[in-house]
């Protein structure tokens, strides 16, 4: 199956005063027609900043390697050509709606002048497709609630008309960073659910960010794990959530909250602090923080410590380790 989305080898740093921060190195990944790749990873792990890099969002950083959408290069594109593929070939919802929402303005005019500058329509057909967006996302009496401003709509509400907008120029792919994190857990699962119809329906290439396996096991298809702005492993959904490989991916599994949990039970995290950036330690970037490797022998520990491990496995699910545990078997 033809990817939508390409990316190979792609790197991001950012100057600093005190030396380069590599935000994301050497990630390669494919989203084909019809799939959710679920990017998941704690915090500074270098998720937005990989989606930012996709459309074509850094300035001021080096992004070095490769990203296709359709076939085409986007990295070195210039502003202009980027532009006319953002929101008509490639889309992007964000955690926090209210941000990119203008508050002067009905939803209604800002769906429908967003379709007017992709498609150069008039302002009644642009109006039209607005509010056959809104219906589409699930507002209630879309007519009359196009004619309302940012404020009017709660929460869930402003997300939908975030994802109508992106919608509204029918684009390829569809980028969603944390869209549900700000939200109550039962709106943000009709979100997710919304997200996951859409995607069926018009056979959208999804990448879907979050740091929340639980959404990861809900719409993703694929799954990329990210640690220290590398890929730590990659899978599909059901090998992932059966047989991780990586330690890392294990603690992130680990620390789901299950149904027979007490409820006072504190949230499992797992020990110790996300790696150094600016100066990144030769061996594994996760070995501080490695049970496995804790509990190795000391010459294993020792390889962890010196050697940076690079992806290998079987195909289709490759793991950044050393002592990978396929199958579930822990070396
Ligand atoms: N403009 C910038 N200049 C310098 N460093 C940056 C810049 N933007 C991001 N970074 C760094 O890159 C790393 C990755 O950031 P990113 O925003 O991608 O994390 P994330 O995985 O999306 O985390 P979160 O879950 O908190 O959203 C972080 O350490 C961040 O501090
Ligand atoms: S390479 Fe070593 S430290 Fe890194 S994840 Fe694997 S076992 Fe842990
Ligand atoms: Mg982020």
């Amino acid at each position: 199956m033809a990817a939508v989305l390409s990316v190979r080898d792609l790197s991001v740093s950012f100057p600093t005063p005190r030396g380069p921060v590599r935000a994301v190195d050497a990630l390669s990944f494919d989203v084909p027609r019809g799939r959710t790749l679920g990017i998941v990873g704690e915090s500074g792990s270098g998720k937005s900043v990989t989606s930012l890099a996709v459309m074509g969002l850094h300035s001021g950083a080096e992004v070095t390697g490769s990203v296709t959408l359709d076939g085409r290069e986007l990295v070195g594109l210039p502003e202009r050509e980027l532009n006319r593929l953002r929101g008509r070939r490639m889309a992007m919802i964000f955690q926090d709606p209210l941000s990119s929402l203008h508050p002067y303005y009905t939803v209604g005019e800002q769906i429908a002048e967003h379709h007017r500058v992709h498609y150069g329509s008039g302002r009644r057909a642009a109006r039209e497709r607005a509010v056959e967006a809104l219906a589409e996302v699930g507002i209630p009496e879309p007519r009359r609630r196009a004619g309302e401003y940012p404020h009017q709509f709660s929460g869930g509400m402003r997300q939908r008309v975030m994802i109508a907008m992106a919608l509204v120029c029918e684009p390829d792919l569809l980028i969603a960073d944390e869209p549900t994190t700000a939200l109550d857990v039962t709106v943000q699962a009709q979100i997710l659910e919304l997200l996951a119809r859409i995607q069926e329906q018009r056979g959208l290439a999804v990448v879907m960010i979050t740091h929340d396996l639980g959404v990861v096991a809900r719409v993703a298809h694929d799954v990329l794990v990210m640690y220290g702005g590398r890929a730590a492993e990659q899978a599909p959904v059901d090998a992932l959530f059966a047989a991780p490989a990586h330690p890392y991916t294990r603690g992130l599994l680990d620390s789901l909250p299950r149904l027979d949990d007490p409820d006072d039970l504190p949230l499992r995290a797992i020990p110790g602090s996300p790696p150094s950036l600016l100066s990144p330690a030769p061996g594994c970037a996760f070995a501080p923080r490695c049970p496995r490797a804790a509990a190795a022998p000391e010459e294993e520990r020792a390889r962890c410590e010196a050697e940076r491990p690079v992806l290998h496995g079987p195909d289709g699910h490759p793991t950044a380790c050393h002592f990978p545990a396929y199958e579930g078997v822990t070396p």
